[in-house]
């Protein structure tokens, strides 16, 4: 079997470092280096200071420290790491498309192909490369193509290995992972040589029966499919939660009953303002841009569906909060617990807190955010992003405080956007006494005792109760 000893990703992110890390932790003989193409990215990586992580992931700084400058390195030479490299994981962001054709639907792959046409230009022996970012089915003959092209007598294979790690849980995602897929061509020796190669690292610490193999296009099609699985199923119950609010059930104990049954189970049944984070929204929309594309316009409409009711539950969740003070929010100082998409991670890509704010500046309310990893400066790119409105507008209605009982001193009401443990625990009478009042509070992760702030004198609001 081809044995690796070096590994090079292309792609230094949420993905690309924390895999690489734990491939490195667990694979000391294999030399790993990671590389991109942001200095600013790569010297935060290689910092001394392990706060200054470019990712915040519980037991990452203990991975990193572990491995980093033993067999786990960090770099921008790109080109140095392709040709070392037997086996090349292209880890790249492949973000919504925001121009030309499938604008806002398709996934733009732009920075695929410049992986893939980079390793063409650079490589001088045999290549396995390896999908691992999220990528629409049959992204791998594009990327043969290319390599078919280059004019080299070189073998290369493409191996798809799509990673489901959730962020906030990617370091225990990762070293006890469900399962691992590998999609690859099995119909010659060279595929299933590539595939036993990539399969071997992943037994360092996974038993083989976790490692699944499968061809090329169903296994860029499962990661897309697992994704809209999952962000279905909060849509789902996020529906419910607007029926429960009308009828006095509970849509704790509705999930609860309903996740009791196997066949259902009780994961991914949590109502919430919403889903957000980089991928569910991107690759529910990339599936209904290919379906479309392939003239499936009902298998499109039932995947939109899904989109269209987490857009739903934001808008519905800002309105509620709108209406409940009095139908105005105008001058109102309204106090955010949150703006991470989740708990334990410092993204906020597509997080929902951005929407609810979007939503109550345009009433032009007055917002004071408290997270505890993230910067005020990445809240107003958020917001900036939307492009509603002029960014000088965005950093005079929005700021953000280092400490949550100011964030809340004044305020008409809290949101709570993030399910962060923190939240639960605070001095909730201090907080009630120096607000306004009536002092509302509107629980968009239901994680507060709601018995017990009604008692203190809140009027309290959650999700599908
Ligand atoms: P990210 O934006 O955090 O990181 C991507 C990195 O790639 C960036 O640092 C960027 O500078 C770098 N890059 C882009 N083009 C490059 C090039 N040509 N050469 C070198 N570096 C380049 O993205 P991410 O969250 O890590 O996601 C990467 C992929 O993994 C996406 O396809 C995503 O859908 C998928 N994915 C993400 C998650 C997640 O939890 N974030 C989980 C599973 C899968
Ligand atoms: C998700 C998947 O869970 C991963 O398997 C996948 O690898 C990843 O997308 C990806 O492809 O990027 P992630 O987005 O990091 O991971 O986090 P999730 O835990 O899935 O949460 C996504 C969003 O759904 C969050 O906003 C979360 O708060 C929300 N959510 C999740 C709920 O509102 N209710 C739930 O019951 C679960």
């Amino acid at each position: 079997m081809k044995k690796i000893s070096k590994i090079c990703c292309i792609g230094a992110g949420y993905v690309g470092g924390p895999t690489m890390a734990v491939i490195a932790s667990k694979c000391p003989e294999i030399k790993v280096t990671v590389v991109d193409v942001n200095p600013e990215r790569i010297a935060r990586w290689n910092s001394d200071n392990l706060d200054e992580l470019p990712v915040y992931e519980p037991g990452l700084k203990e991975v990193v420290a572990g491995a980093r400058n033993r067999n786990l390195f960090f770099s921008t030479d790109v080109e140095q790491s392709i040709r070392e490299a037997e086996m090349i994981f292209i880890s790249v962001n492949t973000p919504t498309k925001t121009y030309g054709k499938g604008k806002g639907m398709a996934a733009d792959l732009k920075y695929v192909e410049l992986c893939a046409r980079q390793i063409a230009d650079v490589a001088t022996e045999d290549k396995i490369i390896v999908e691992k970012s999220t990528l629409p089915v049959r992204t791998a003959q594009t990327i043969r193509t290319i390599m078919e092209n280059c004019g080299k007598h070189i073998n290369f294979q493409i191996l798809s290995n799509p990673e489901f790690l959730a962020e906030g849980t990617a370091i225990a995602d990762l070293q006890n992972a469900d399962r691992v897929l590998i999609g690859g061509d099995r119909s010659t020796p060279e595929g299933r040589e590539a595939i036993d190669a990539l399969a071997s690292i992943y037994e360092h610490w996974l038993s083989p029966d976790k490692i699944l193999r499968t061809n090329l296009w169903s296994s860029e099609l499962s990661k897309l499919t697992a994704n809209a699985f999952l962000a279905q199923r909060v849509s789902s119950i996020n529906s419910i939660s607007a029926l429960c609010e009308m009828t006095e059930a509970d849509v704790d104990e509705v999930a609860g009953a309903i996740g009791a049954d196997s066949r259902i189970g009780s994961k991914f049944l949590k109502a919430s303002v919403g889903f957000g984070g980089s991928c569910f929204q991107k690759d529910i929309l990339n599936l209904v841009y290919i379906c479309k594309s392939l003239g499936l316009n009902d298998v499109a409409e039932y995947w939109q569906g899904v989109i269209d009711i987490n857009n739903y539950q934001k808008r519905r969740f800002a309105e509620k909060i709108v209406t409940s003070l009095f139908n105005t929010v105008a001058g109102k100082k309204i106090a955010f617990l949150g703006w991470a998409f989740k708990k334990d991670t410092n993204d906020t890509r597509e997080t929902a807190a951005m929407y609810v704010a979007d939503y109550l500046l345009d009433e032009t309310a007055n917002i004071t955010v408290y997270d505890p990893k993230v910067t005020q400066t990445q809240m107003l790119t958020d917001l900036n992003y939307l492009a509603t409105r002029e960014e000088s507008k965005n950093s005079a209605m929005l700021h953000s405080v280092k400490d949550p009982y100011e964030a809340c001193k004044d305020a008409h009401a809290v949101a709570i956007l993030t399910e962060w443990d923190e939240f639960k625990g605070y001095d909730w009478q201090k907080i009630y006494d120096n607000m306004k009042k009536p002092a509302f509070v509107f629980d968009g992760r239901n994680i507060v005792d709601a018995e017990k702030l009604r008692n203190i004198g809140f009027k309290v609001s959650q999700i599908g109760k």
